[in-house]
């Protein structure tokens, strides 16, 4: 399986992998097993996805029925924002792989570079961006606390790399002031629309692997109503044309113009066709014409920004 050498721990990093984000509780454990019986071993959760008990229990058929050793898979999980504080990053950490009934992660991710209130799991979770008021609260917690207790994660064997999403350039070099533990990985929106060529040449700078998330663009906030009304990637005639010329899917010339510039994918689908399809993305080349053709598409559109929420949250600004 294609991949990317992580820094540090040189753990190979699967190229393409699945994303758990609005997989259904009632679907989550079904397509986890079938994604694993198709040959997914990556599985991108968080806690915030509120589906990683499901997620785990599809892991754990896959397992007990011998498809897959708990070596053989690559499970990512996310920190989310009420957790930054030091006390709280174990804890958290310690709940979530309790829900997924592992013992570590393969990879653990700061969600965003946003401290929000302590909501305490028993009270709610996951605890979403606002309180029980419906409103945003920031709590005083600086970055630099928080990586300090993710460092502390892996010296305790909960999770063996370490990183950072919906980050810019300027706290990874922040970060780097004060690490132990460099990010080994920075997951960003990433696609045609937004293509983000400054933060690839930096993170390829600095050895920090890319997992482009969002590869389709609009098409997986259709179903949340915040697709901005933008032309679907897989509808715009730059990418159904590449696609018409290798007899590809415009989802697989998508995924292809991601992985062939050396990011990591991690592509939802509740769809077994398409989860297969999607899977099928890397025995192909696109020529550099075109995927400097599909690049032009680039508006620096952003579908997941915080801003939206509480122009407090303006990480991008
Ligand atoms: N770090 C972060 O803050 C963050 C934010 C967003 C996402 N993510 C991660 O990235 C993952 C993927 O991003 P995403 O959920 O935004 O969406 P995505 O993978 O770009 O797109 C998913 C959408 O595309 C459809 N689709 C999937 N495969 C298809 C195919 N072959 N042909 C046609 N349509 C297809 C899906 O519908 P069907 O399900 O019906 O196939 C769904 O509507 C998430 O699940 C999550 O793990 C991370």
């Amino acid at each position: 399986m294609a991949s990317i050498v992580l820094q540090r721990t040189n753990q190979k990093m699967p190229l393409v992998g699945f994303g758990l984000w609005k997989v259904t509780n009632e679907t989550c454990a079904d397509t986890v097993f079938n994604a694993i019986k198709a040959g997914y071993r990556l599985f991108d959760g968080a806690g915030d996805y509120g589906n990683e008990k499901e997620a785990g229990d599809g892991i754990k058929r896959a397992i007990d029925a011998g498809l897959v050793k708990r070596e053989d898979l690559f499970i990512t999980s996310k920190l989310w924002n009420t957790f930054h504080a030091k006390d709280h990053v174990k804890q958290l950490a310690q709940y979530q792989l309790k829900l997924w009934g592992l013992e570590y992660f393969d990879l653990f991710l700061v969600h965003f570079p946003i401290s929000l209130q302590y909501v305490d799991p028993a009270h709610r979770f996951p605890p979403g961006w606002t309180g029980d008021d419906g409103k945003v609260h920031l709590q005083n917690t600086p970055f630099q606390e928080t990586w300090t207790a993710m460092e502390g994660l892996v010296d305790e064997g909960l999770t063996k790399n370490i990183g950072v999403s919906n980050t810019t350039g300027s706290l990874l070099l922040d970060i780097l002031r004060y690490a132990r533990y460099v990010p080994q990985v920075a997951q960003v929106e990433l696609h045609p629309y937004l293509t983000q060529e400054p933060f690839l040449e930096l993170a390829r700078t600095l050895g920090i692997a890319v997992t482009a998330y969002s590869s389709f663009g609009p098409q997986g906030w259709v179903e949340l109503g915040m697709d901005k009304n933008l032309t679907l990637l897989m509808e715009h005639t730059e990418v159904t044309s590449v696609a018409s010329k290798y007899g590809k899917t415009p989802a697989q010339v998508l995924l292809r113009w991601a992985t062939q510039q050396g990011l990591a994918v991690i592509p939802k689908s509740n769809s077994e066709t398409r989860l297969l399809e999607n899977l099928d993305c890397v025995e192909f080349n696109l020529e550099e014409a075109d995927i400097r053709a599909i690049s032009s598409l680039n508006k620096n559109l952003r579908l997941n920004n915080p801003a939206e929420i509480d122009p407090h949250l303006a990480i991008f600004a």
